[in-house]
């Protein structure tokens, strides 16, 4: 701030700060629960268990994960969830909050004083402890669909890069932006039942965003893999998973496409470039 020197404006911005603190202090308290699924693996005799929690609104931040933050710094030590990015990027708070799967870090505290908040993890998955769910199927399963760029004839590391035109990388938009989360697959009927061997919508729109990425060579091959009668095939295109994803994204669709491949009905485009010029 021009005119103004940088202590000045420190005593300043503490002094607001001290305002905003003290108002929500005196404010009327706004007690919120949240009742909360807990499970604790060190104790096996004690069965799952939803516990309440009451938090003071006014002094909390406005989306499910500060509330969770604010009863592990204040109330509980011992709640169990992971966290890591709070703005919707790394998917690893994903879990099941009023009955809808989605990212506590962008998910606002419903108001309603009235109404808890139910707060479980991620449904039909094993539970590592409370609002953790153990991912090792998810990511094997995402490691099975080879989720990198492979070519027929690989140029080495570092010595030219791969072009792509503008209109085939249009055809990547919608699909890279996936962070993995886990919400659309833990919302799948499908994947509830078979998860062993249906891959889940995540992981078949990992599997087509590089089936159709115009300079990966190996289509067909990643075609050939899922071509069974349970990879793909267990999707009956209810859609839970694209009414859930917290990014906004179409899992449904890009499955009906990976379909309408297998089936012969579509093909993979020519690309639009010659890649490794
Ligand atoms: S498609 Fe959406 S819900 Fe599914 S893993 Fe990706 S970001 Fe999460
Ligand atoms: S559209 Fe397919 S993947 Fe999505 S919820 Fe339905 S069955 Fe599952
Ligand atoms: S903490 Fe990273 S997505 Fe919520």
């Amino acid at each position: 701030m021009a005119g103004i020197a940088p202590q000045a404006c420190r005593n300043v911005l503490r002094q607001v700060r001290g305002l905003h603190t003290s108002i929500s202090q005196n404010a009327e308290a706004r007690m919120k629960t949240f009742s909360i699924y807990r499970w604790n693996p060190d104790e096996p005799n004690k069965k799952p268990h939803i516990q309440d929690y009451k938090v003071d609104l006014n002094t909390c931040g406005p989306m499910v994960l500060d509330a969770l933050i604010k009863i592990k710094n204040e109330i509980d030590p011992t709640l169990t969830f992971r966290r890591s990015c709070r703005e919707g990027i790394c998917g690893s708070c994903a879990m099941n909050i009023g009955g809808t799967n989605t990212l506590a870090c962008i998910s606002k505290i419903d108001s309603n004083l009235g109404s808890p908040s139910k707060i479980y993890p991620l449904p039909h998955m094993y539970i590592v402890k409370d609002l953790v769910p153990d991912m090792t199927n998810f990511y094997t399963q995402y490691k099975s669909i080879q989720p990198w760029l492979q070519r027929n004839e690989a140029k080495e590391v570092g010595s030219t890069q791969y072009l792509q035109s503008v209109d085939d990388r249009k055809k990547l938009d919608g699909l890279y932006e996936c962070i993995l989360c886990a919400c659309c697959s833990t919302s799948c009927p499908s994947y509830w039942w078979n998860g062993d061997k249906y891959l889940g919508p995540a992981v078949l729109m990992q599997a087509y965003r590089w089936i159709i990425d115009s300079r990966d060579t190996k289509a067909k091959e990643r075609l050939a893999k899922l071509k069974d009668p349970y990879s793909v095939f267990r999707c009956h295109t209810i859609m839970n998973c694209t009414r859930t994803c917290p990014k906004g994204l179409n899992p449904g669709k890009a499955i009906a496409e990976i379909k309408k491949l297998l089936s012969n009905i579509s093909e993979k485009q020519k690309p639009g470039l010659d890649a490794a010029v």
